[in-house]
């Protein structure tokens, strides 16, 4: 599924399990970082009209998605604490180069959001299926939908955009790269620790 070369060990769940609040908090950034890495596309690519487009209706789902998980933490009597350092995000953007012409830097781009599109969308689906607290088990599963379409959609545009060939190698060069990252990863509660 989503092409991704390492899945999470499931034993990461129960790591989640033991602090939800840390990863309500953790996934409600994820959500607001999403919202702004659409924002930042359409200020920095204009000229791509379909991209615009579909980037301005993500802008509205993903800041739904934050609203949604941020219902989550006040009905459990919390308040969202701060924003949490995403060192998965963090060593994933390093993979290519600085520079390059606009198009490369846009198929970069692009191609990171389906990644972490992808993996967020691996975690979801782990978080449905193993979460012993029902409710949250199915708003997981709800949210795993709707990224998975993201995914897709981002990969879509890298392809249309860029060489379509150089985009598939790049795809799976960024794919092994991740793998090696996971690896290290699996035993922090938030969504790509
Ligand atoms: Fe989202
Ligand atoms: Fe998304």
């Amino acid at each position: 599924m989503l092409g991704l070369k390492l899945p999470t060990d499931p034993r990461w769940v129960n790591i989640v399990e033991k602090n939800i609040e840390e990863i309500l908090t953790d996934h409600a950034f994820c959500e607001q970082k999403a919202t702004s890495t659409a924002i930042s596309l359409i200020v920095s690519f204009p000229e791509y009209t379909d991209l615009v487009q579909e980037m301005t209706a993500l802008v509205k789902e993903e800041i739904s998605h934050f609203k949604m998980v941020h219902d989550k933490i006040i009905e459990r009597g919390w308040v969202l604490g701060r924003d949490r350092r995403d060192d998965y995000v963090l060593q994933l953007i390093k993979f290519f180069p600085k520079g390059g012409s606009r198009t490369t830097q846009l198929t970069h781009r692009l191609l990171y959001a389906a990644l972490i599109e992808a993996r967020s969308c691996e975690r979801f689906r782990l978080l449905s299926e193993e979460l012993e607290d029902q409710e949250l088990a199915t708003f997981y599963r709800n949210l795993m939908v709707s990224e998975a379409n993201h995914y897709t959609m981002f990969l879509g545009f890298a392809r249309q955009y860029g060489d379509k060939k150089e985009v598939d190698t790049k795809w799976q060069a960024l794919l092994e790269y991740e793998a090696e990252i996971m690896r290290n990863l699996g035993t922090y509660e938030s969504i790509h620790g």
